[in-house]
């Protein structure tokens, strides 16, 4: 979803084509993320005023823009100190066009600029409110009335500071929000907040820092956001007590120093490895080059500090390299993936799988009355995938949810649940909700997330880092393999003690062991997986069937070719096929079987033998040297043999595959797919 990215030099000199230029590749870094329209705003170099420009469509119009928007001598000038803001814009409230991007403003002077991801749920009241006061607003977003809040109490209050004026604003504001604020009226400063939305602040200094940590300065005032009046039209005018520092830490003073506050890591990663992830309700403001993070209101076990973090990530990792799209290259990085989630795990030398991130509570997770599989889109497909081998190691009841379904039920959560939030980014709000609902009811939070740092990642008990590496392609394939295999790896966890289950549990350990070289296999039917889809792209749908094992990978390939191609296609269970999907069958419907040697085969040949008996032409994933599954059709795909609970990683790849050529062939916006975002931060 809508992406942030703010940049601050302090005694550094850049002139504002490098502001501009950072500017620019910071919104490229978050292009993965999902947009439809963009925006900067920097100083005028004539001036104090901020300019702005903001375009609808990709950063390469806007970069245009600014080329020839920002084209005199002046922009080459170094600028010593300068605050630079700029955001990618996933629509929700008015439509994607210039005057709904951000910055939005507070007047025609351009006094405070925002860029906002979220949504402020409450904007209609606190828009009344400023109507009222004269103010009018231009676009049709919920982010504008942030900016003109801040503006009118700006001019109510002349003597607080921006981080003042902030804090202010943020306890007027419902719903979710990452915000970065600008104004002329405090040159050289910056401040920014969040709630429920990711917000990270990236520091840069020539030499090492003084600190690993940044203190948090708590106000004075104990109203929370939660205790001050909101719903009256007069509460919006008031203004709470000025807060006062009551820390007797000093806050990260650099002499020289770079800022940079980013939606996420992969924007700063190039310019810095030192990063504070935000919390929800802490502010953060830099002035004369110094960074503090303010809070309201302290509670018994908040934390004195915020923690500098270093990250992993490796500038590498987030470039395509000699692939042609993000999403090939992450497909292609599945043997080296699935190794790195397995790394210092499973110890193949003694057969045993360890999951520090979990080790202290598997007494506690053995003795649950269930365990329940929480996530949205892929992530829940990676919990269909491996329900069956749950249910068989844990022997455990074992339900699998999709996170808007979960909440929409109101589901019945018990203390002794352990609850599973997969995901990807760690930031999917429909999961982090279902996250604190059931937290909330008591459950033990397990966390398996590709994102270090991510909501969902501070908000669980303990959890599973898949280490799959940076994902950027909207599509998601090697996070479903890497939640894939961490879900098999707790499952062999939880079997470790049971006589009954060593056998079982050797041939899976040993199945790990091959995969990475079988992924490579598999990868290699990329040519022929082409060919398959030059003879399917111009359809207008594809069904993809299967059972037990493999019918995840029929409603992951489904997923991928629908969000990809924007062709039809649907994921169907093998046995339901006589109660009403074989009513699809002709010759001229486009199908694919995995017909696997494993338990369900005998009913997997039924399904195929009804099909091709409508006369349907299915295409047919099969064992390799399967001769006999092969005579029902001209067309297949051979993939090695592996054991059963293991076969989804490698059927799931020829439709990541698949999915990926047709979109090239039919000219489809391959790691962008349109009206998708990344990480879905809004309900
Ligand atoms: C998959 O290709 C999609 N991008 C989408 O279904 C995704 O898996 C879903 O939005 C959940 O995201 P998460 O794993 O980051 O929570």
């Amino acid at each position: 979803m809508c992406g942030i990215f703010a940049y601050l030099n302090y005694l550094t000199p850049k002139s504002r084509h490098e502001v501009l230029e950072l500017l620019l590749n910071g919104l490229k870094r978050l292009e993965y993320r999902g947009y439809d329209s963009t925006g900067v705003a920097i100083d005028s170099p004539q001036t104090s005023d901020i300019v702005m420009v903001k375009r609808c469509g990709k950063v390469k119009v806007l970069e245009d823009a600014i080329n020839e928007h920002f084209s005199g001598k002046e922009y080459d000038e170094p600028v010593l100190t300068h605050v630079g803001i700029a955001h990618t814009r996933w629509a929700t409230h008015g439509v994607p066009c210039e005057t709904n991007s951000h910055p939005q403003r507070s007047d025609d002077e351009n006094s405070f600029v925002v860029v906002h991801n979220g949504i402020v749920t409450n904007y209609k009241d606190v828009k009344t409110f400023l109507e009222k006061r004269g103010y009018v607003f231009e676009s049709d977003t919920d982010t504008e009335v942030i900016a003109k809040l801040v503006h009118h109490l700006w001019k109510k209050h002349p003597g607080y500071s921006f981080r003042e004026l902030v804090e202010q604003v943020i306890q007027q504001l419902e719903g979710a929000f990452a915000i970065a604020i600008k104004s002329k009226h405090f040159p050289g400063e910056c401040v920014a907040s969040r709630r429920g939305s990711p917000l990270l602040v990236g520091i840069k200094t020539k030499t090492r820092l003084s600190t690993d940590h940044i203190p948090i300065l708590y106000g004075k005032d104990e109203k929370s956001p939660q205790t001050c009046e909101k719903d009256t039209e007069a509460a919006k005018a008031k203004v709470l007590p000025r807060t006062e520092s009551t820390s007797e830490f000093m806050p990260l003073e650099e002499k020289e120093v770079e800022y940079f506050f980013a939606s996420d890591a992969s924007a700063v990663i190039e310019h810095t490895n030192r990063v504070i992830y935000l919390e929800d309700d802490d502010v953060a403001a830099v002035r004369d080059g110094t960074l503090s993070i303010h809070r309201l209101k302290k509670c018994l076990d908040d934390p004195h500090a915020r923690e500098i973090t270093t990250l992993k990530m490796e500038i590498q990792q987030i470039m395509k390299g000699n692939y042609d799209y993000f999403m090939l290259k992450e497909i292609f990085e599945q043997p080296e993936s699935v190794v790195n989630t397995m790394r210092g795990r499973v110890r193949f030398d003694s057969k045993s799988v360890v999951l520090g991130g979990i080790k202290e509570f598997i007494p506690e997770i053995k003795r649950c009355r269930r365990l329940m599989l929480i996530g949205c889109g892929t992530s829940y497909h990676s919990a269909v995938a491996t329900r069956q081998l749950l249910e068989e190691l844990t022997e455990l009841p074992v339900m699998v949810e999709l996170a808007s379904d979960f909440l929409d039920r109101n589901t019945p959560i018990f203390r002794d649940d352990v609850c599973f939030f997969i995901s990807q980014s760690g930031e999917t709000a429909d999961s982090l909700m279902a996250l604190r609902y059931c937290k909330q009811r008591g459950a033990l939070i397990v966390g398996i997330t590709n994102t270090v740092g991510s909501s969902i990642c501070r908000e669980s008990h303990c959890g599973v880092h898949i280490n799959a590496g940076p994902e950027i392609g909207v599509a998601s394939t090697k996070a479903y393999t890497s939640q894939f295999i961490s879900l098999v790896m707790f499952a062999l966890v939880m079997s470790e003690d049971r006589l009954s289950l060593q056998q079982r549990r050797l041939e899976i350990i040993q199945a790990l062991y091959e995969l990475p070289e079988r992924i490579r296999q598999v990868l290699k039917l990329d040519s022929q997986v082409q060919e398959l889809a030059k003879d399917l792209f111009q359809h207008k749908s594809l069904l993809i069937m299967g059972r037990g094992y493999n019918f995840a990978t029929c409603l992951e390939g489904a997923l991928k070719v629908k969000e990809l191609t924007y062709m039809h296609s649907e994921g169907i269970m093998a046995g339901e096929l006589k109660h009403g999907p074989l009513a699809l069958i002709d010759d001229r419907m486009p199908v694919m079987m995995i017909v696997l040697r494993d338990p369900v085969y005998i009913k997997c040949i039924n399904a195929l033998q009804q099909v091709t008996s409508r006369k349907g032409c299915p295409i047919i994933i099969c064992e390799e040297g399967d001769e006999e599954t092969k005579s029902y059709s001209s067309r297949s795909l051979e993939i090695p043999r592996t054991v059963d609970c293991l076969q989804g990683i490698l059927t799931v790849i020829p439709m990541q595959l698949l999915s990926y050529h047709i979109a090239v062939l039919r000219g489809c916006d391959v790691d962008c797919p349109r009206n998708l975002a990344k990480s879905v931060t809004v309900e």
